[in-house]
């Protein structure tokens, strides 16, 4: 039998006695976080999310570059994630995840990964946008708004990784303010047992 997970109140002060770089999450709570930009708000997951993440979901691009995303991407997929999946993963103080809203509409994804154990990367930031939202720099604005929002908090760098092949993912980065830091080599792995490298990209408070 495994270990019950400590509370999310015990795992937060844990990060914080051991802070080594690490964000300070004292006085947030990120079961309800929202973080907001010029145009866009990045909120918690609701169930009825589920059909736009469903419809989205079916992207081509989306289910080659995530690879962590379940294909085939069920209606039952998407109801999990924005019910279950994605509210643990704030409610055990893991991750922000968020879903992106423009005018009113849910038009993508993003997340902040690692919150308690990037000591060296720092939190990751990820993200995708809906085939019928992108080339209007959501992307841009949300990534640069997770990684503002962690370095505001005090960690000492977050970092992204993109496919050397997912040239898209790459100028989203650059545009967020994130730097090329070199290429991890076959730190991907495929839901076809292929592996890729990824180029590493990463934010400094300074950047
Ligand atoms: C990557 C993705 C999130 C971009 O979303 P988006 O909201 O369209 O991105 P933005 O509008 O902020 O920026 C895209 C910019 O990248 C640039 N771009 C597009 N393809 C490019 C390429 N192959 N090489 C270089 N630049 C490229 C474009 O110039 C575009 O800028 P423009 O709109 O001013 O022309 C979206 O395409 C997506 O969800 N893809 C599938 C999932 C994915 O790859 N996620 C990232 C995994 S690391």
């Amino acid at each position: 039998m495994t270990a019950p997970r400590p509370r999310p109140e015990a795992r937060r002060e844990r990060a914080s006695d051991e802070r080594d770089g690490v964000l300070s999450l004292t006085g947030v709570d990120l079961t309800t976080e929202v973080v907001r930009t010029a145009r866009l708000v990045l909120r918690p997951h609701r169930p009825d999310d589920a059909d736009a993440v469903f419809r989205a979901c079916q992207d081509a691009d989306t289910q080659r570059w995530l690879l962590a995303l379940p294909v085939p991407y069920t209606r039952e997929v998407a109801e999990e994630f924005v019910t279950a999946v994605s509210p643990r993963g704030r409610a055990e103080g893991r991750e922000l995840s968020c879903a992106i809203e423009a005018d009113g509409e849910l038009v993508g994804s993003c997340g902040l990964h690692h919150l308690e154990d990037g000591r060296r990367l720092g939190p990751e930031v990820g993200y995708w946008i809906a085939p019928w939202a992108r080339r209007r720099g959501y992307a841009t604005e949300a990534a640069r708004a997770l990684a503002d929002w962690a370095l505001d908090r005090g960690a000492h760098r977050v970092h992204l990784l993109a496919d050397v092949r997912n040239g898209t993912s790459q100028a989203v980065a650059e545009r967020a303010g994130f730097v090329r830091e070199g290429v991890v080599r076959s730190c991907l792995s495929y839901r076809d047992g292929s592996r890729a490298d990824a180029v590493l990209f990463g934010r400094l408070p300074g950047d």
